[in-house]
């Protein structure tokens, strides 16, 4: 069987496109000791790698033309050259966009829970999870009868906060593009209200709500928008500003000087910088799987030959749920 990988093949001129990335074959060397072989079955679809793409680090790593996209995945070991691995182990971590790739086992972490359904380990019970969990609790603190505001309320990190708030005892108030996806909050994401922001009357659906907490994941006009729906000493756990990361569409806030007057908390947060809280937050979020009461809507690009046309529908907020590249398949 030929490999291939996924590479960014030229930085975008404006949003990120198609063409922008290629498949190639790529070649496998044999292995060395203490490494594994790896077939990815899920390949994450992730907001930040746009940072990447237009050519700024990210956590100190770029990424540059001619290089493989690399993001967390889920996939089966095929071979392995270290004792703490063997052939058919389900593991996490970070690799290429590619059919197979060799990696140090200690890189590895062995999936023992829920094989049937890799992709929540990249969702519900993978990263985005534990943002979801640590913003709420860790950063915002929410508390039960508080009023929370959710943006990309039917992202990955937006869908889980809003459940999450939901089962804490909040009204939660989600906020998406486009009337499907606000009909979707509403129904099986179970939120109290969901607004469009895509629709003329966005504006004048937040007046009269009084936020405690507000949970950022887009940033630009929508924050900008939402700050007067924001109480007197009320917290924004601040976690994504996808809305920023094409920086070729600037946003000048016109309601920031609300920070200051309403002495409103904006607290930024990075989940690898709560690493105390993962393991409890983990705990809760399996629990609450476990339970039925947290879903995650996964949206699939099927094959490698999928991956760039995927990776864009996200960045244009098409997905529903958690984007994600499925190479073995398999229906979840
Ligand atoms: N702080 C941390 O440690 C941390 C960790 C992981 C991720 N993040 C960040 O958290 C945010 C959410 O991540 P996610 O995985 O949930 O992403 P996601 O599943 O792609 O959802 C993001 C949502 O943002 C909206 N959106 C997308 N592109 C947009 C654009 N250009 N302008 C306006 N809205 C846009 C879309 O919803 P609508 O179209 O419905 O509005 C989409 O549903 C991202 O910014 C990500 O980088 C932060």
């Amino acid at each position: 069987m030929a490999d291939a990988r996924v590479i960014l093949q030229r930085r975008p001129e404006g949003q990120v496109g198609i063409a922008d990335f290629a498949v190639v074959p790529v070649e496998i060397a044999p292995l060395a000791a203490g490494e594994a072989l790896v077939a990815p079955a899920r390949i994450s679809l992730d907001p930040y790698l746009a940072i990447q793409v237009y050519g700024r680090p990210v956590r100190g790593v770029t990424l540059e033309p001619g290089e493989a996209m690399r993001s967390r995945m889920v996939g089966t070991v095929v071979e392995s050259r270290d004792p703490s691995l063997a052939p058919g182990d389900m593991v996490r971590g970070v690799g290429p966009w590619q059919s197979r790739f060799a990696i140090p086992a200690a890189q590895l972490e062995r999936l023992d829970t829920l094989r049937d359904r890799p992709e929540l380990h990249l969702s519900a019970l993978g990263t985005s999870g534990i943002t979801a969990w640590v913003g709420l609790h860790r950063v915002a603190r929410i508390a039960p009868g508080e009023t929370l505001i959710v943006s990309g309320a039917t992202g990955t990190i937006g869908s889980i906060v809003g459940q999450l708030g939901r089962r804490h005892g909040c009204d939660v108030i989600g906020i998406a593009g486009g009337a499907e996806k606000c009909a979707h909050a509403t129904g099986a994401l179970g939120f109290e209200r969901c607004l469009d922001h895509r629709s003329e009357s966005f504006g004048e659906s937040l007046c009269g709500i009084e936020a405690q907490v507000h949970f950022e994941n887009v940033g630009g006009a929508l924050l900008d928008a939402v700050l007067p729906a924001i109480t007197e000493h009320g917290r924004i756990a601040l976690c994504g500003m996808v809305a920023h990361y094409d920086t070729s569409r600037a946003h000048s806030f016109r309601n920031l000087h609300l920070l200051l007057e309403k002495v409103i908390e904006l607290r930024p947060y990075r989940v690898s910088e709560h690493a105390a809280s993962h393991a409890e937050a983990l705990r809760d979020l399996t629990a609450a799987v476990e339970a039925g009461e947290l879903t995650c809507d996964h949206t699939f690009a099927d094959g490698l030959d999928a991956a760039a046309a995927g990776f864009v529908s996200m960045l244009q907020g098409k997905a529903l749920g958690k984007s994600i590249v499925r190479l073995d398949g398999r229906e979840a």
